[in-house]
């Protein structure tokens, strides 16, 4: 268990109410929390900036119909190589939902996302930036 250290913060009254209204809708129970979490939002947005080894979530949307669209995708993949695990969905008639998880320096899973996103037929491709938690 990490030491636990307290500290003061002085804030604008209306500040402070607008932040606690909006963590109340989100289900914290206390400021510490919240606040703990934006810290660490902090430092993986700071990873990612910095082009350390990250952990992603590319997640995607599309018509499996498309001509060679699955090809494609399978071939980025490989060829890419640092891909930890996939998820599908067949979601409807058409589409496809698809979440593909990967360990690497942050630009190279942007460029990933790119590549899987200007493909014909990918409708949404959208990334969640993670940390790999080790230093927050
Ligand atoms: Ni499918």
């Amino acid at each position: 268990m990490k030491k636990l250290m307290r500290f003061g913060v002085s804030l604008d009254k209306d500040l402070l109410n607008r932040f606690d209204a909006l963590i109340r809708t989100e289900g914290y129970t206390n400021r510490s929390e919240a606040i703990r979490d934006l810290i660490r939002e902090r430092f993986t947005k700071e990873e990612w900036a910095c082009g350390r080894e990250v952990l992603g979530a590319i997640t995607l949307i599309y018509d499996h119909h498309y001509t060679n669209l699955l090809e494609r995708l399978t071939k980025i993949q490989h060829n890419y190589g640092k891909v930890i695990s996939s998820f599908h969905v067949h979601l409807t008639h058409r589409n496809c939902l698809e979440i593909i998880a990967v360990r690497d320096k942050s630009k190279n899973i942007t460029s990933l996302a790119h590549r899987i996103k200007s493909l014909k037929g990918i409708q949404q491709c959208d990334v969640a930036m993670c940390s790999l938690g080790e230093k927050i």
